[in-house]
C-alpha cells in the first residue's frame, strides 16, 4: 500500500487530497475504499450525520429497538435457510424438522437460533415499547410512530403464533387449537373469523397453509415495510427523545456528535455481543419439539403459548366474551390511543418523569404484585356469582360484576394514590399503565408455572405429571 502510494505523481496525490478534503467518507481510489465509502452511504441513509450525545448512553434507550431491528434481520436470514428443507403439510412437517435436526449440517443450530430469536423479539419489542413509554417519548410529534410501533408489536405476535404450528408436534397443534379457539368468543363475525384463520372447522392442512404463508409473506413483508416507516419517523421527528433539561431548572442546547463513528461503533458492538449470545444459547438450549401432532390425544393441561398465557389466564376467570374480547381489545385502543389524551410536554426524555414519578412507578408496581395474585386466588376459591346468583346470564355473573368490582377497586386506588401524592393526569396515566402491565405479567407467569391439570392452581413445585387422555 505504501509503495503503491509513493508510486502516485504527486499530480494525482494532490487530486486524491482535494477529493479527501470535500469528501472526506471517499477513501483513496482502492476497491476497499469504494466499500467503506458505499457502506458509510448506507449508513446515512439509516442515520442522520449527526446525533445528540446523550442519546447514545446505553442505559437510556437499552439498544432495544436496534436489538429488535437486528432479530428482524436475523430471523429473517435463518427462517430463509429453514424453508430449503420445510414442506408446510401435515404428513410431511414434523419429518422435515427431525430431517434438519439430525442429518442438515448446523440444522439444528439454525432451527434453534431462530426459535430464540423469535422468543427474544418478543421481550424486546415490549421492554422497547416501556422505555419509549416511561421516557415519555410517545408524545406528539411522535404519536404517529408510537401507533406504527404497536402495530408492529402486534405483527411480531402474529410472526410468532403463526410459526408456533409448522413443527406440527403436539405442542404446536394443541397451542394454536386452544388459541384460536379464543377467536371464535368475538361476538358476531368471531366464528368466522376462526373458519378463515384455519381454513377450516379445525386445525388442519389448511391452517397449516394458511399459516405457512402468512408467516413467510404476508407477516415479514409488511414488517419490512413498518419498519422502514418506524426508522424514517425516527429521523423525520428529530431523532430519539432525549431530556432537553440537564437538571430541576437548566435547560441546556444538547451537545451532538457524528454518527460515524461514534452511534456506528456502539451499534456494531452491541449487535456483534448479541449475535454472541444468542449462538451461544442456542448451542446450548434446544428448541422444544415433542412428538407429532396427534389430534386424538390432547395434553392435559392444554395451554396457549407462553405470550398468549395472560390471555389465556383471562379467559378462566372471566366470561370469554369479557376475557378474550372487552378487556384485552380496550386495553389495546387504550394504548393506541395513549399519545392523544397525555399530551403534556413536561419532563420528555427523563425516565418515570420525575422522582416523585419513580416513587409513583414502584408503588404501583408492588400494588398489582400483591393484588393481582390476591384476586386470582379469591376468584379461583371464594368467590362464586353463577351459585350465589344461580338466575342471572352468566354474563353478569363472571363478566359485568367481576370487571365492575375490579375497576371499582383501581378507581378507589387511584383516587387514594391522588389524594396523599396529588398526582396530576399525566402521572395518573403512568401509574395504571404500570399498576395493568404488572397485573398483564402477573396473569402470564401464572399461567406457565402454576396452572397444571385441568388448568386448576398448583404450586410448581406440587405439579402432577399428567401426560394426556
Ligand atoms: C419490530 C419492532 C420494533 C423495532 C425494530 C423498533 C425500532 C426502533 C428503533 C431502532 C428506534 C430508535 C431508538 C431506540 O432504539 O430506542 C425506535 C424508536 C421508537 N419506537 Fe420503535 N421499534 C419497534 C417497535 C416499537 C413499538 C412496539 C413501539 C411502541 C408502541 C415503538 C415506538 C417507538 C417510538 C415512539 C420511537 C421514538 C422514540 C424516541 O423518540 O425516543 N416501537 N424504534
Amino acid at each position: 500500500m505504501e509503495q503503491e502510494q509513493s508510486q502516485q505523481t504527486p499530480l494525482v496525490d494532490f487530486g486524491n487530497r482535494i477529493k479527501q478534503a470535500f469528501f472526506p467518507t471517499q477513501e483513496a481510489d482502492d476497491d476497499r475504499g469504494r466499500m467503506r465509502t458505499v457502506l458509510n452511504s448506507l449508513i446515512l441513509h439509516l442515520h442522520p450525520t449527526k446525533v445528540v450525545k446523550r442519546s447514545l448512553s446505553l442505559t437510556y434507550t437499552w439498544g432495544l429497538g436496534g436489538l429488535s431491528a437486528l432479530l428482524v434481520v436475523i430471523l429473517a436470514f435463518t427462517g430463509i435457510l429453514l424453508t430449503k428443507y420445510y414442506t408446510p403439510s401435515p404428513d410431511q412437517a414434523y419429518y422435515d424438522i427431525i430431517n434438519l435436526q439430525s442429518n442438515v449440517v448446523f440444522g439444528e443450530l439454525i432451527r434453534n437460533v431462530h426459535h430464540w430469536s423469535a422468543n427474544l423479539m418478543i421481550i424486546t419489542t415490549v421492554l422497547h415499547l416501556l422505555r419509549v413509554f416511561f421516557t415519555g417519548a410517545y408524545r406528539l410529534p411522535r404519536a404517529f410512530n408510537w401507533v406504527l410501533g404497536i402495530i408492529m408489536l402486534v405483527l411480531v405476535l402474529g410472526a410468532n403464533f403463526t410459526g408456533y404450528l409448522l413443527p406440527w408436534d403436539q405442542l404446536a397443534f394443541w397451542a394454536i387449537t386452544v388459541a384460536t379457539s379464543v377467536v371464535s368468543y368475538i361476538p358476531i363475525i368471531g366464528p368466522e373469523m376462526s373458519r378463515m384463520l384455519l381454513g377450516g372447522p379445525e386445525v388442519g392442512t389448511a391452517t397449516l397453509l394458511n399459516f405457512y404463508s402468512l408467516h413467510i409473506g404476508v407477516i415479514p413483508i409488511a414488517m419490512v415495510i413498518l419498519m422502514s416507516f418506524h426508522f424514517w419517523r425516527v429521523r423525520k421527528d428529530g431523532g430519539i427523545t432525549v431530556a432537553r433539561k440537564v437538571n430541576e431548572d437548566i435547560v441546556e442546547k444538547p451537545e451532538k456528535l457524528t454518527t460515524l463513528p461514534n452511534l456506528v461503533n456502539k451499534e456494531v458492538a452491541f449487535g456483534l455481543v448479541w449475535i454472541a449470545i444468542l449462538l451461544a444459547f442456542s448451542m446450548l438450549v434446544p428448541a422444544p419439539l415433542e412428538e407429532i401432532a396427534n389430534p386424538m390425544i390432547s395434553p392435559n393441561p392444554a395451554k396457549a403459548a407462553w405470550y398468549f398465557l395472560g390471555l389465556q389466564e383471562l379467559i378462566l376467570h372471566f366470561h370469554p366474551i369479557f376475557g378474550a374480547v372487552l378487556i384485552p381489545g380496550t386495553a389495546l385502543v387504550l394504548l393506541v390511543f395513549l399519545p392523544f389524551y397525555d399530551f403534556s410536554t413536561q419532563n420528555e426524555g427523563i425516565y418515570f418523569r420525575s422522582k416523585r414519578g419513580r416513587w409513583l412507578t414502584g408503588i404501583a408496581v408492588l400494588s398489582s404484585l400483591i393484588l393481582t395474585p390476591l384476586w386470582i386466588v379469591l376468584d379461583e376459591y371464594f368467590l362464586n356469582w353463577s351459585n350465589w346468583l344461580p338466575d342471572w346470564p352468566s354474563i353478569i355473573t363472571t363478566g359485568v360484576i367481576p370487571v365492575a368490582f375490579i375497576l371499582l377497586g383501581i378507581v378507589t386506588l387511584s383516587e387514594v394514590i391522588h389524594w396523599i401524592f396529588e398526582i396530576n393526569t399525566e402521572e395518573r396515566v403512568m401509574f395504571l399503565v404500570t399498576f395493568f402491565f404488572t397485573a398483564l405479567i402477573v396473569l402470564t407467569l401464572t399461567g406457565i408455572f402454576f396452572r397444571g391439570p385441568g388448568m386448576a392452581l398448583y404450586l410448581p413445585w406440587n405439579m402432577p405429571v399428567v401426560t394426556g387422555h
